[in-house]
């Protein structure tokens, strides 16, 4: 059998209302907490005030980092970094979508490391341990609150790139996972996220780096998402179908912590960054053309896949089994309404070209993606992607 590793050190706790427990976790690390949260819906949906009460009640100290922007940059870090050191808090509490998630893994690095932020981009550069985090999700589909990266955006003269920040020292000690937050989000939200946490399972399944642990929890999240993200979409209010989509949210982050991703978020962060489509959405216009790249490479799995996605594959060789898989996907995105492609916005040759170019300095996604790709590889899928070319 495989030899494999599994590694997830994230207390977690999952259920409606489990938000209760910030302050009792927060204060076994001390009694100073910085929240780091983003612009106004902690504050709107009531999930910022429910922490708040909680920290009170457990002796705890809340010092607000709020405001954090979508796709945050090292600068938000670096700044609420200054204000946990100031304040000196012990703890770290992330509260929101991806994004103040992330945030907040970084403010942690930055209270214990010092600045300049992008000396800890990359792999496992984080010299002294961050202060403990604790994430608190309010979307279902980023799983950041069981992995070990935090995504933050490097704003330089030549234009903003998502880079990672990935040690195992920022894994959260605790994820309170509570389904009633994630009640009134938005459709399109729920979408984008959905299909975020749709890309993980799968880029995690048919990854070089996938093992049996990980295949078992991304057949699962796959299963789930395909029966109640429509669900939550016709229902929104359906808190049942809200917490197996933040379920399978939270087992396609457990997927990825061990795994990575492959291609489709490698090539999905400059769509996001040039051409500003939320990360989710960015990953659903290259899921299904980045899956058939890499069929050749995985017909047992993608015919399991299509079997997960609720295609018909009796009788079926295994060949057409695992086609049926993109097809799956498909119906899936467009069941979400999900773009099929960038066909508007006449995205220019020179533009696929560079965004292309750049992906080949990606070794971890190349290396990681089950066949290997050439620059003109890439170039066809992202053709395919933006411009819905089919050659
Ligand atoms: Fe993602």
């Amino acid at each position: 059998m495989q030899e494999f590793e599994f590694y997830l050190p994230t207390k977690i706790y999952f259920g409606e209302g489990v938000i209760k427990k910030a302050g009792q976790e927060a204060r076994r690390f001390g009694q100073r907490a910085l929240v780091v949260t983003g612009k106004s819906s902690a504050k709107k949906t009531g999930a910022l005030q429910k922490v708040e009460i909680s920290l009170k009640e457990a002796g705890v100290e809340m010092v607000l980092f709020e405001g954090v922007e979508p796709n945050p940059s090292l600068k938000t870090a670096e700044s609420g970094a200054e204000l946990a050191k100031e304040k000196r808090c012990q703890v770290v509490i992330g509260l929101g979508g991806g994004s103040p998630m992330d945030a907040a893994k970084a403010v942690a690095v930055l209270s214990t490391n010092p600045a300049p932020a992008d000396q800890y981009l990359g792999r496992n550069r984080v010299k002294e341990p961050p202060l403990p985090i604790i994430e608190i999700p309010t979307t279902a589909g980023t799983g950041s609150e069981v992995t070990p990266y935090a995504v933050l955006t490097e704003i330089k003269k030549e234009g903003s790139r998502k880079k990672i920040l990935t040690d195992h020292l920022i894994f959260p000690k605790v994820a309170l996972v509570d389904p009633e937050l994630t009640l009134s989000l938005p459709g399109s939200i729920t979408a984008d996220t959905g299909v975020d946490a749709l890309s993980h399972a799968i880029e995690g399944y048919i990854a070089n780096n996938s093992q049996p642990i990980s295949d078992l929890l991304a057949l699962k999240a796959i299963k789930l998402l395909v029966h109640h993200l429509p669900k939550v979409m016709d229902n929104p209010e359906d808190i049942k179908a809200r917490s197996y989509v933040l379920y399978a949210s939270l087992l396609a982050g457990m997927v990825i912590a061990q795994t990575g991703t492959i291609l489709v978020h490698g090539m999905g962060y400059r769509i996001t960054s040039d051409f500003g489509l939320p990360h989710g959405r960015a990953n659903g216009l290259l899921l299904p053309w980045v899956c058939e790249f890499n069929l050749t490479e995985r017909y047992d799995k993608f015919a399991l896949l299509a079997e997960s996605l609720g295609e018909e594959v009796k009788n079926l060789s295994k060949e057409e089994a695992a086609k049926k898989a993109i097809r799956g996907i498909q119906r899936l995105l467009r069941e979400l309404g999900m773009p099929e492609n960038l066909k508007d916005r006449k995205i220019k040759e020179e533009t696929i070209r560079e965004f292309a170019e750049e992906i080949m300095q990606d070794e971890r996604k190349l290396a990681n993606n089950p066949r290997r790709a050439t620059l003109e590889d890439i170039i066809k899928i992202y053709k395919r992607a933006l411009r819905g070319e089919i050659s």
